[in-house]
């Protein structure tokens, strides 16, 4: 069986730290982990940690002028990954893959997967989530194919006490595990 690559992107979220430990889980599975970062996302962690914890160098920018493989890096990326999981979400990353904007390393390489499902774990606060135009962005994602996992009620870090907090962990991980497993299965 070949090694299953995964494609984290990680967005501006206080649940980035979450994110760490979710790569971390992965890793330990036996799944090659490649990870971007958004500008914000790269405000609350340093891509330092991803890559210690993935062995992998972290990807941020989209015009990096030394590629030593030659390679146009977001359309290799898009076309390795077998399966990318978005986590956290933020209510802005949501938005631009609604609207088809690609305008940096994480919407562009999200916007040029081919076959790879995208598992969306949205993180943010009870008021930004329950927005009609977020909710509306999930619903036509949702419709589109695009698989939610959803955040839990928490108290949240900025106090407020309800639904935004990132799902836990092992849950992200069964699902994606679940799904790289039936595709085993069917012999993709
Ligand atoms: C302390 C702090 C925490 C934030 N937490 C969230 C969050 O949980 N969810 C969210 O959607 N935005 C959050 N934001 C706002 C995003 O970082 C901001 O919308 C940013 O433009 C997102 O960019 P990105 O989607 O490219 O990472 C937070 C901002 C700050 C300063």
């Amino acid at each position: 069986m070949t090694t299953k690559n995964i494609l984290l992107c990680v967005t501006g979220s206080i649940a980035v730290y979450k994110a760490a430990d979710l790569a971390n889980r992965l890793v330990k599975e036996g799944y090659n982990v490649e990870t971007i970062m958004s500008h914000s996302a790269r405000e609350f962690v340093a891509p330092l940690t991803f890559q210690t914890l993935t062995g992998n160098k972290v990807h941020t920018q989209m015009f990096d002028l030394f590629d030593p493989d030659h390679q146009v890096e977001h359309i290799s990326l898009a076309r390795k990954a077998d399966v990318c999981i978005v986590a956290p979400a933020t209510a802005n990353i949501i938005g631009k893959i609604a609207a088809g904007i690609a305008d940096d390393m994480v919407s562009t390489v999200i916007m040029a997967l081919d076959h790879a499902p995208v598992y969306i774990c949205p993180a943010m606060n009870t008021k930004m989530y329950e927005n009609p135009i977020v909710q509306r962005n999930i619903k036509s994602l949702w419709a589109m194919g695009y698989r939610f996992i959803e955040p839990k009620e928490s108290r949240l870090a900025c106090g407020d006490i309800g639904r935004g907090a990132m799902a836990d962990v092992n849950v992200i991980v069964n699902a994606v595990i679940t799904y790289l497993q039936s595709v085993d299965k069917n012999g993709k």
